[in-house]
């Protein structure tokens, strides 16, 4: 699978570094506060996985799989919730953590969503921002790295379902989906 990716665009000393520092800001902003993580299935298990364990307070972690109907409404904004969150969201901190931000439409889907259950507060935290791809204002107020607008692999992150085990972020070579 590594001969498949044509560049390293985060390694995995960067990301947990970076793991480790938005953790600790986190830790500090919500000091005292028990915080509800909501993971978006697929793509952000393995960053929650790294997040939560630098995250130095109460937390509980639940998770939400969303998907977009069919392929072209990738950018509609129109998905499908395929799980629901087990907890219960009303008068809870909520942050959702997502693997990466590309058009936005889909966090703005589960930010409207979740919303409407009457959270206390309610924040995002996501590894990637892909450079001038946001349709939609997103309010993520912990981004991990931008992103520039490759293909990107790894990390959670799929192609076909494969390669979310690399232990970093890659450009996929245009030779394997072309
Ligand atoms: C990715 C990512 C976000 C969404 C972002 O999920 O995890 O949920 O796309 O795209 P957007 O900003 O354009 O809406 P994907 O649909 O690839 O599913 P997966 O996490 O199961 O791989």
């Amino acid at each position: 699978m590594h001969k498949d990716i044509s560049q390293v665009l985060f390694s995995q000393e960067e990301i947990e570094a970076c793991a480790k520092r938005m953790g600790e800001q986190i830790s500090a902003d919500y000091a005292g506060k028990k915080l509800l993580l909501v993971t978006v299935l697929k793509g952000a298990f393995i960053f929650m996985a790294d997040l939560a364990r630098f995250i130095d307070g109460d937390v509980e972690i639940d998770f939400m799989a969303v998907s977009s109907y069919g392929a072209e409404a990738k950018s509609s904004g129109v998905v499908r919730i395929i799980k629901d969150l087990e907890a219960s969201v009303e008068g809870r901190h909520v942050l959702i953590v997502e693997d990466i931000l590309d058009s936005g439409l889909t966090l703005k889907y589960l930010l409207r969503n979740i919303r409407s259950r009457r959270p206390l507060s309610i924040e995002v935290a996501a590894l990637l921002l892909k450079e001038g791809k946001q349709q939609t204002d997103v309010n993520c107020k912990y981004v991990g790295f931008i992103c520039p607008d490759e293909f990107v692999v790894g990390y959670g992150l799929d192609y076909a379902e494969m390669y979310r085990n690399l232990p970093y972020i890659g450009v996929l070579s245009p030779d394997v989906y072309s």
